[in-house]
C-alpha cells in the first residue's frame, strides 16, 4: 500500500508579500476616450525588495504604483497588502492602511508649506496615533537618520532639493510601513542627491521595508534588487 508523501516542508519560512496584485487591468475613460492603461497578470514585492519599474512615458508605471499604493481603484483584479485582501468600497480601511502601511515619497515632495521639517514628520506620525513627546522624538531619530536634523526647523521653502526629498522620506517612513512607494523620486534632484535618494531606498529595503520605484532615470538602476519594464501596460520584461 502506498502513502501520499507528507507535504513539503519550506526549507525556510516563505516571506509575506507586501503587496500583491492579480488580474489587474486598468482602463481610464469611456467609449472612445478609453484608455487601457494596465494589464498585469501578478506581481508580487517582498519585504527586503527594490523593485524598479521602467518603461517609456505612458507605458502606466504611474498607474501601476497607484494602485500599488492603494491611490487608485484598479477597474479589475485585486490587490493584498500584508497578506490582506484592499476593500476600495471601506474608507476607513482605506485610510488606515494609506496612514500606517504604505510611505509615500512623490516627485513634487508634497511637504506641507506652513510646518517645519519636524512639524511634517510629525503631523504623519499624529495621523496614525503617536503624539506628543514620542512623536516628537521619533521625528528627529528619522530627520537625523537621513541627515537632516540640523535642519529640522526650517520650512521647506527654506530647503534645497534634497533635503526636502530627505524629509519627505522621513515622512514617509515615520509609522514603519511595510511598503514604500515612489514615482520619480528624483526628477528634480542632482546626480549626488539621487545617489544618496537610491542608497536611503535600499537601506529601507535592508531594514525589511519593501520598495516600489517608477522612474526613467537609470542612475537608479545599481540600487535596484529586481527590475520590470513596462510597455503598453504589460510587463514586457523582468
Ligand atoms: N487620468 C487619466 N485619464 C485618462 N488617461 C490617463 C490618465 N492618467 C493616465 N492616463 C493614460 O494612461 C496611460 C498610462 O499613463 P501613466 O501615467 O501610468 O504612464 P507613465 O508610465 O507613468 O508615464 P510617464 O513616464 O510619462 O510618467 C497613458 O496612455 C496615459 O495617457
Ligand atoms: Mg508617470
Amino acid at each position: 500500500m502506498t502513502y501520499p508523501s507528507p507535504p513539503q516542508m519550506p526549507a525556510r519560512p516563505v516571506a509575506m508579500p507586501a503587496v500583491a496584485v492579480s488580474g489587474l487591468v486598468h482602463t481610464y475613460g469611456r467609449g472612445h476616450a478609453e484608455v487601457h492603461a494596465l494589464d498585469i497578470d501578478a506581481l508580487a514585492v517582498f519585504p527586503g525588495e527594490v523593485l524598479l519599474v521602467e518603461g517609456p512615458s505612458g507605458s502606466g508605471k504611474t498607474t501601476l504604483i497607484s494602485v500599488l499604493g492603494t491611490l487608485l481603484r484598479p477597474t479589475r483584479g485585486g490587490i493584498e497588502i500584508g497578506g490582506r485582501a484592499v476593500d476600495f468600497g471601506d474608507q476607513r480601511a482605506l485610510d488606515r492602511i494609506r496612514r500606517s502601511e504604505i510611505g509615500f515619497v512623490f516627485q513634487s515632495f508634497s511637504l506641507l508649506a506652513p510646518l517645519t521639517a519636524t512639524e511634517n514628520v510629525t503631523a504623519a506620525l499624529n495621523a496614525a496615533g503617536t503624539r506628543g513627546r514620542a512623536a516628537h522624538r521619533r521625528a528627529t531619530e528619522l530627520l537625523d537618520s537621513l541627515g537632516v536634523a540640523h535642519r529640522a526647523h526650517a520650512r521647506p521653502r527654506d530647503l534645497s532639493g534634497g533635503e526636502q526629498q530627505r524629509v519627505a522620506i522621513a515622512r514617509a517612513l515615520a509609522n514603519e510601513p511595510r511598503l514604500v512607494i515612489a514615482d520619480e523620486p528624483t526628477a528634480n534632484l542632482d546626480t549626488d542627491h539621487s545617489l544618496e535618494l537610491g542608497h536611503v531606498l535600499a537601506s529601507l529595503a535592508g531594514r525589511g521595508h519593501a520598495v516600489v520605484l517608477a522612474t526613467h532615470d537609470p542612475r537608479l538602476e545599481p540600487f535596484a534588487t529586481r527590475r520590470i519594464r513596462l510597455l503598453d501596460g504589460r510587463i514586457a520584461a523582468e
